[in-house]
Formats: structure tokens, C-alpha cells, sequence
């Protein structure tokens, strides 16, 4: 029975309305930050949460959907069963294991990539054209192994990487410039975490090359504080994570950024996570690193071909190497 009577001669629906559903899987600390994010800023007609656990899955389910009054509409399902995931458009991934205080995230390997062996498939199966944007950690051989699970093309599967690096990194160049964060541009590429790669020559500041001007205005030792803000982001997790167990808000509003760009089609550059092979001299296998990508409603549209310094791209390498190697071991 519709609350509401029709009108006199009206057409059916609009065949060419757009539905837009994300599914978020994992509904622990980062899972919830993202879905709060992604209610707050409207990005979705359907929000579909999948975790193992019953009980906080509705739990949380309810919680968010006693914000209804508060929030654009959304209609939140969630179930243990991934047939609620049905027809996403957008699958983000963030079940499995987090580290401890002071574990490093390439510790967390052989656990998710268990999990991701019954998530992933099961996911692609109920949402064949969908895009996976994976945030599980270590998120850049976990986005492999998704490729591989998932037996998507490369432009549809996606890792969160260092867009949230890059984020932290802004931040502490705006707090030591006093400037605001968005008019920093600012690229850290390669692994998430503890070999990131920042990208010194990149860093401007409303149009301003940062490198030369400080050099015009002959400041001295100004590289070292640099070196110093990219040891600030590599430890800010670790940080974060010593003092309250978990990260979330930052990652929150990363993902939902990237998500926004895929699903308005916004066509913007973010540090993400892509199959990087031939980029920069990385070769040797297919290797996912985070390198400036365009993104739009088909998922990743080009890589940005960033100038990098030789010590700045033999870095690079070395990180792939390192994952190369950790990637051996699984047998994909
Ligand atoms: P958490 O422990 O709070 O939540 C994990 C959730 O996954 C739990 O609710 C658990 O029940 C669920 N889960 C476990 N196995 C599952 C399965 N087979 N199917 C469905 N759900 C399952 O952990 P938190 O803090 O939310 O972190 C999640 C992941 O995100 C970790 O791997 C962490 O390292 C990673 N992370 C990644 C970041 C990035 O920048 N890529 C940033 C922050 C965290
Ligand atoms: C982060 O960087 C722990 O990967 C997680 O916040």
C-alpha cells in the first residue's frame, strides 16, 4: 500500500535513473569510517555492509540507520550473506586482520590473504562489473592478489595506497608552511607505508615549485626538515596506532575522496594503487605500487608520468622488488 496517491497520467519511472550502490566489506574501525563518510557526503542510493561477525554487523547496520533524519536518504542493508552485495558498482574491501602496536603491515600478509580467498571471488561473482577498491592491509599485494582472485580487468581494481600518505604529507607541509592543505600539492608514491617514495620536486604550494623557492630565499637546511616531514608520515600510522589501537577518520575520508571521484566521474588524480609494471623502469612481474592516476566511473584511466629523480625511481624499484619477492611466496 504507497502512502502517497498517484497522480493523473503520469509516465513510468525514468529508465535512464541512475542506482548507485557500494558495498563495504568489514565493518570494523576503517569499514564504519568509510561508510559514515560515504552517508555524510551523499555518494550513494544503496549502501550494502558484509562482515562475519552477526551480531556487530547489524549492530552497526542500526546504529547508522538511526541517523536517517540527520543524513541524505540511503537505504543501509547488511548481512553476512554477499548476495546483499549484489550489483555494486563500487566494492571496497577493508575485512581482515590490523596490526598491532608497532607490527608492520606487510605482517598482516599470509592472514587477509586467506580471508581474500573467499571474499574476493564471492564478491566478483555477485558484482561482475563492478570496480574493487581494496584497503585491507598490506593493501598494495593485497590489491594484486584481488586482480588475481578476481579475474577483473586492471583499470577495475584499485588499492587505496598512498592517497592517504600523500594526505598526511600535505598536512605536515601546510602545518610547517601555515598554509591550508588543500592548496598543497604534494605525491607520495610506491608502497603505503614504510618504503614510500615522497616526491620532492612535485611539491607546490598554490602554484608555487616549493624546492625553488626556498632555494631562491637561500633557506638553508630546509631539505633535511623535509626529509624529517616524510619520517613523520611514514610513522604517523605507527603513531596513531600506539596511541589508540587503530587508524580510521584519515583513511575514512580518503576512501570516500576516491570514491567520489569514481562514481561522479570527477576524473581527478589521486596517489593510488595500480599495476605499475614498465612505470619507471619496475620490472620483473606484475607488481602494484601507487603511482598519480586519473580515476572516473571506468576505475583507473592513465597513470601520470611523473618526472622522477634517478634516486627517487630506484626506490621505487626496490619497493617492487621487495613486494615482488613477498608475492613469490603465495603461489598467484
Ligand atoms: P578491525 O579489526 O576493526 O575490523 C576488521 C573487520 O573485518 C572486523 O569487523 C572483522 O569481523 C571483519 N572480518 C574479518 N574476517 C572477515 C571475513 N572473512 N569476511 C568479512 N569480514 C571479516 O580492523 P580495522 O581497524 O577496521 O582495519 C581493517 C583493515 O584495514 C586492516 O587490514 C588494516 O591494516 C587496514 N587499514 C588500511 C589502511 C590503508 O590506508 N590501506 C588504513 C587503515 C587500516
Ligand atoms: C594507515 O596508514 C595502518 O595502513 C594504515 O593508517
Amino acid at each position: 500500500q504507497a502512502f502517497f496517491k498517484p497522480i493523473q497520467n503520469t509516465a513510468p519511472p525514468s529508465p535512464t535513473a541512475r542506482h548507485i550502490k557500494i558495498s563495504v566489506i568489514g565493518v570494523g574501525n576503517v569499514g564504519m569510517a568509510i561508510a559514515q563518510t560515504i552517508l555524510t557526503q551523499d555518494l550513494a542510493d544503496e549502501l550494502a555492509l558484509v562482515d562475519a561477525k552477526a551480531d556487530k554487523l547489524r549492530g552497526e547496520m542500526l546504529d547508522l540507520q538511526h541517523a536517517a533524519a540527520f543524513l541524505p536518504r540511503t537505504n543501509i542493508r547488511a548481512s553476512v550473506d554477499y548476495s546483499v552485495t549484489a550489483a555494486s558498482d563500487l566494492c571496497i574491501v577493508t575485512a581482515g586482520a590490523r596490526q598491532l602496536p608497532g607490527e608492520s603491515r606487510l605482517n598482516l600478509l599470509q592472514r587477509n590473504v586467506s580471508l581474500f580467498q573467499t571474499i574476493i571471488p564471492t564478491l566478483a561473482r555477485y558484482s561482475p562489473d563492478s570496480i574493487l577498491l581494496i584497503v585491507s592491509n598490506p593493501v598494495d599485494i593485497l590489491t594484486y592478489v584481488a586482480w588475481k582472485l578476481s579475474g577483473f580487468p586492471s583499470n577495475r581494481v584499485i588499492g587505496s595506497g598512498t592517497n592517504l600518505d600523500s594526505s598526511r604529507f600535505r598536512f605536515l607541509i601546510a602545518d610547517h608552511l601555515d598554509v591550508n592543505a588543500q592548496d598543497v600539492q604534494a605525491y607520495i608514491v610506491g608502497e603505503h607505508g614504510d618504503s614510500s617514495v615522497a616526491l620532492w620536486s612535485s611539491i607546490s604550494v598554490g602554484g608555487v615549485p616549493v624546492l625553488s623557492f626556498l632555494k631562491n630565499q637561500q633557506i638553508k637546511h630546509e631539505k633535511e626538515s623535509l626529509e624529517h616531514i616524510h619520517k613523520a608520515v611514514v610513522d604517523g600510522a605507527y603513531e596513531v596506532i600506539s596511541l589508540k589501537g587503530y587508524t580510521s577518520w584519515a583513511i575514512g575520508y580518503s576512501v570516500a575522496s576516491l570514491a567520489r571521484t569514481i562514481l561522479r566521474d570527477q576524473r581527478r588524480i589521486h596517489p593510488i594503487s595500480v599495476i605499475a609494471r614498465g612505470f619507471h623502469g619496475i620490472e620483473g612481474g606484475d607488481v602494484f605500487l601507487s603511482l598519480p592516476a586519473q580515476l572516473g566511473r571506468d576505475g583507473i584511466l592513465g597513470v601520470a608520468d611523473v618526472c622522477l629523480t634517478e634516486e627517487e625511481a630506484q626506490k621505487l624499484r626496490h619497493s617492487a622488488q621487495t613486494i615482488l619477492e613477498l608475492q613469490s611466496q603465495l603461489g598467484f
